[in-house]
């Protein structure tokens, strides 16, 4: 694979590190990086709903998952302060190719349980990624204000991608777990390869 000299070992199992200074980049086009990350959070907070909704049956998952929908969205509100309080707002929703393409490599058909791996593990993923970014946006951004609020959501988000991993390890058996997540993370790497980091996103 054209990224294995790039790849090293990163903080949730990450394959391909961002580069910091796409940081430098970012800080430039906050507007466009705070209005994303609002409809992440908005996206994070719809396709828990789903996840609930789609498994009723998995009294844990739905226990578990209620909380963080309200936690998502409350991410979005706290976005929404930010914007405020620079004058902006929350503008157009925008595409977003990272999940998009990740849902290209996910496995459709099978068992309600092989579906239901899917969709913790692509959840676990894109947790993982959105950590990884606020974890650069926390400690390289200029703004003390945002480091901090970065910080915050980096931990929540943290939290989150092992609720993720622990609830497919409940479910399912945990070599299938494995066997799947290092094929996601491969995946994930081969992505990120060819989707370079933006001024103006998140992912
Ligand atoms: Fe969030
Ligand atoms: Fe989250």
């Amino acid at each position: 694979m054209t990224h294995s000299k790039r790849t090293k070992t990163f903080t949730l199992g990450l394959k391909l590190a961002t580069d910091p200074s796409w940081v430098n980049i970012a800080e430039m086009s906050i507007e466009d990086i705070l209005v994303d990350h609002a409809y992440c959070e908005q996206k994070a907070t719809s396709s828990t709903i789903s996840l609930i909704v789609k498994f009723p049956e998995k009294e844990e998952l739905v226990e578990q998952l209620t909380p963080i929908v309200a936690e998502e969205w409350h991410h979005f509100k706290l976005v929404m302060d930010e914007l405020r309080k620079r004058g902006l707002r929350l503008g157009m929703r925008r595409a977003d190719r990272y999940v998009k393409a990740l849902q290209s490599i996910v496995k459709t058909g099978g068992t309600r349980d092989d579906q239901l791996l899917e969709k913790l593990l692509v959840g676990a993923l894109i947790e993982a990624r959105s950590c990884e970014r606020f974890r650069l946006l926390w400690k390289y951004l200029d703004d003390q204000v945002l480091r901090d609020f970065y910080h915050e959501m980096m931990v929540a988000e943290a939290g989150h991608y092992k609720l993720y991993l622990r609830l497919a390890n409940l479910y399912l058996p945990a070599e299938m777990v494995e066997y799947r997540w290092r094929e996601l993370l491969a995946q994930e790497a081969d992505i990120m390869n060819v989707l370079p980091p933006r001024h103006d996103r998140l992912h």
